[in-house]
């Protein structure tokens, strides 16, 4: 685990939120973000746990103001970030946004490198509960070194606010990062597509050990509803995101998601299996064929499981106790929780039909 973890109960289970990116890119306002809130709380969205509420790139002036700090665009967030903060905050959410470690953000916009300190002054003044900090423009620098300045930072500015780390895996960020931040990425950015998801999903194998309360991998935002995808592969994208007890933000368009896919981003257990309370990250515990089988021990001792179907076909896929660390003659109950049915008690093994691109999601315990 590196260096210890930081324990400042900021992130005791993985956050959960929505961020501008993956739908919206740079095509972002104030309304967007105040109509996104009220759809969060009008949807069922808030009380599912979905609490933070995050601009990405896009916001920003195109240059710092006279005193040398940064400014909201005028015509998109004319009312002022901190008026926006504040309806978000009264609405029960909270407020994030997004900033760059380099000379400049992904898009071009001011970013933070040599104004940590005054950067994070201001957000705190602002009142922002959570910074994502982005890596692009940072030439000959490295993550281990420029993200603890954003720590002490936060620090020095006297409010509680969640460290998103964002370098994309460059600098093994799992190893310092729980002494740094709140979350990091492990990889690239995702897209909307099947092929896109696999090259995430492929590149978390072996992280488990990293993840824990107050600071988690990250294996980047959602696109459940941003329509590249079928509902199986969605199912199958937030199943995954649940067993390596990953950051939950929604990246759809929250005003006007189908019920299907309202059905997906809160669905109760598998949200269940995202916050469980003792933190342990899952991992792939088993390959056969195209099925990949992906546990995480929870509280009380039983374990999530995720059996993941890559293949073009249907197929059969199956647990083994001894995939656990359970011997093979332990007696556990099996629920299926995109069902929502309970599969009976059984000994050995468990086995299912998985649909094409798609998983089935299981809660296992042993009873007393
Ligand atoms: C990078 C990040 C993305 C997003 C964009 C914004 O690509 O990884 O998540 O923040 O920048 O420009």
């Amino acid at each position: 685990m590196g260096l210890g973890r930081q324990r400042d109960g900021l992130a005791p289970t993985p956050p959960m939120g929505w961020n501008s990116w993956n739908r919206f890119q740079t095509a972002i306002d104030e309304r967007l973000v105040r109509e996104t809130a009220e759809a969060m709380v009008e949807s069922g969205m808030k009380d599912a746990g979905y609490r933070y509420v995050v601009i990405d790139d896009g916001w920003e002036a195109k240059a710092r103001n006279a005193e040398g700090d940064l400014e909201s665009d005028p015509d998109r967030f004319g009312s002022g970030i901190a008026d926006l903060a504040g309806r978000v905050h009264a609405l029960g959410l909270r407020f994030g946004i997004y900033t760059d470690a380099g000379t400049a953000t992904c898009q071009g916009f001011p970013a933070s490198l040599g104004n940590e300190a005054r950067d994070a002054r201001r957000f705190a003044s602002w009142g922002v509960d959570y910074v994502k900090v982005d890596w692009c423009h940072t030439e000959g620098l490295r993550g281990r070194t420029q993200y603890p300045i954003w720590t002490e930072a936060f620090r020095s500015a006297g409010r509680p606010m969640v460290l998103s780390i964002c370098e994309w895996g460059r600098d093994r960020p799992w190893e310092w990062g729980p002494t740094t931040g709140h979350l990091w990425r492990t990889c690239w950015d995702i897209q909307d597509s099947w092929a896109s998801l696999i090259g995430v999903i492929d590149h978390q194998r072996g992280l488990g050990a990293h993840g824990g309360p107050d600071g988690w991998n990250d294996p980047d935002m959602l696109e459940v509803g941003n329509g590249g995808m079928t509902p199986d592969e969605y199912r199958a994208h937030f199943s995954l995101w649940c067993v390596l007890a990953a950051p939950l933000m929604a990246g759809n368009d929250v005003r006007a998601m189908t019920d299907e896919v309202r059905a997906i981003l809160t669905a109760p257990e598998p949200i269940a299996v995202d916050q469980d309370p003792l933190g342990r990250q899952g991992d792939l515990v088993r390959a056969e064929r195209s099925c990949e089988v992906w546990a995480r021990e929870l509280q009380g001792g039983g374990r999530a499981v995720v059996l993941f179907n890559r293949s073009p076909r249907s197929e059969e896929a199956v647990v083994r106790w001894t995939d656990l660390g359970w011997g093979p003659q332990d007696r556990a109950r099996v629920r299926d929780l995109w069902e929502r049915a309970d599969r009976g008690t059984f000994t050995e093994a468990y086995s299912a039909t998985v649909p094409t691109h798609g998983a089935v999601m299981l809660r296992l315990a042993r009873p007393d």
